[in-house]
């Protein structure tokens, strides 16, 4: 099977949740460092992607995307000739329309120019932002996106080797859910990852970082079964230095999104995060689940008004257990096999991949969580029980 250009979901690191358009060179090359230094880099996250602001206001006389020369002195083709030698990609940002969010030039009508541009620059992976997209005459604004991802598919199904592409506009129709189904009917063609939701709030962002978090997630749930190899649902960045969380909320964040094999892309300012966040970021076990080749997202197995259960077949044939307490105290659950399509006649191992204790599970697994606290558990079973797979494969046939 051809998993194409992106055969496990993308890690690394971008600008906007932490800094929205206050970037510059040396947050990038900051960042890299650290990124080595501290071990992120080993762990598997090697992209840096710049977010929206880092352009002029004008193109130039030849229609080229120029970058803001005084927020890269050396320029974007030195960035990303110094991400590759550190070890990373470089990404970028661009807009469907006629400007971006930021109200920088968009890519509308310089498709071609746009994308030959960043693949001359070294930049291997293009976030396509939907902002300031007008339907021509006619059209349903949601054929107006088809028609312009589409367009950017096949100008990058022509280049060698083309960009990733991670697409932004199942995020300009999620409230609509006609025509959310709709756009992510053609999404998993097109591209290897698109947001199909809220962004994550932003650092400088008031209200509540968890309920942005929870929001993302109840929309990722509902898109599990687009998910395969090679394609991903990104439910936004991950913001392990939000003000407004617990740790016990960054760390479930980071659980239910390696849960999902969902992109982990960091918005934080890296150098200055604690070792504790880091260890957790770099939780082997975890990263290993959300790279799991099988790119299965962990589905709704079941929801009180306290617990949510969530379980995902792995590639050697282990299930994935992750059990997120929604609620504002501390509580207890028990999961039965059975709940899980589990053989209970059968005995299981787990192991903790929080803690890395090990368990034998009969009957029932018993769960004691924190208020807004994920316990992830990976189950074995043992060599005579088959294990029934979950979910089901997104048919590509008519792709
Ligand atoms: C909206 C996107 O969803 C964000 O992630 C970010 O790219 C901003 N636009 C930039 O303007």
């Amino acid at each position: 099977e051809d998993v194409g250009l992106l055969p496990t979901p993308p890690m690394g690191f971008n600008n906007w949740a932490r800094f929205e358009c206050d970037l510059n060179e040396t947050l990038f090359t900051k960042t890299a460092e650290s990124m080595v230094s501290r071990g992120l880099l080993a762990a598997g996250y090697n992209r840096l992607n710049l977010d929206d602001c880092w352009m002029q206001t004008s193109r130039s006389d030849n229609g080229s995307l120029q970058w803001n020369t005084t927020l890269f002195p050396h320029g974007i083709p030195w960035l990303a000739n110094y991400a590759h030698q550190h070890g990373f990609h470089l990404g970028i940002y661009e807009d469907a329309g006629n400007a971006t969010c930021g109200g920088y030039p968009g890519s509308y009508r310089h498709e071609e120019q746009d994308a030959e541009t960043f693949a001359s620059w070294g930049i291997d992976y293009l976030k396509l932002d939907g902002c300031n997209v007008f339907a021509e005459e006619g059209r349903l604004l949601r054929d107006e996106y088809r028609v312009r991802y589409h367009q950017w598919h096949e100008i990058f199904s022509r280049m060698s080797p083309p960009l990733i592409f991670s697409e932004s506009a199942p995020a300009y129709f999620s409230t609509d859910a006609t025509d959310w189904a709709r756009v992510m009917d053609w999404i998993p063609f097109y591209g290897e990852l698109a947001r199909h939701s809220d962004d994550v709030l932003v650092y400088s962002g008031a209200g509540s970082a968890w309920d942005s978090i929870m929001v993302n997630y109840d929309y990722q749930v509902q898109v599990a079964r687009y998910q395969q190899p090679g394609y991903y649902n990104d439910p936004d960045f991950l913001i392990p230095d939000h003000p407004g969380l617990t740790d016990d909320e960054k760390k479930s964040h980071f659980a239910l999104w390696a849960s999902f094999g969902a992109p982990l892309i960091i918005s934080a300012y890296i150098p200055d995060l604690p070792d504790t966040v880091i260890d957790f970021l770099t939780n082997k076990d975890l990263i290993t689940v959300d790279q799991d080749p099988l790119a299965q997202q962990a589905t709704l197995v079941s929801r009180d008004d306290r617990f949510d259960v969530l379980t995902r077949s792995l590639s050697n044939g282990d299930r994935l257990l992750t059990v997120l307490n929604r609620g504002n105290n501390t509580a207890n659950t028990s999961i039965s096999l059975a709940r899980l399509g589990l053989d209970s006649k059968c005995q299981y191992s787990a192991r903790d991949l929080w803690t890395g204790t090990k368990s034998t599970i009969t009957d029932s697994v018993q769960v004691n969580l924190d208020s807004h606290a994920t316990s992830v558990l990976r189950i074995t079973p043992p060599r005579h029980c088959k294990t029934t797979p979950t979910g089901t494969v997104f048919n590509t046939a008519s792709g």
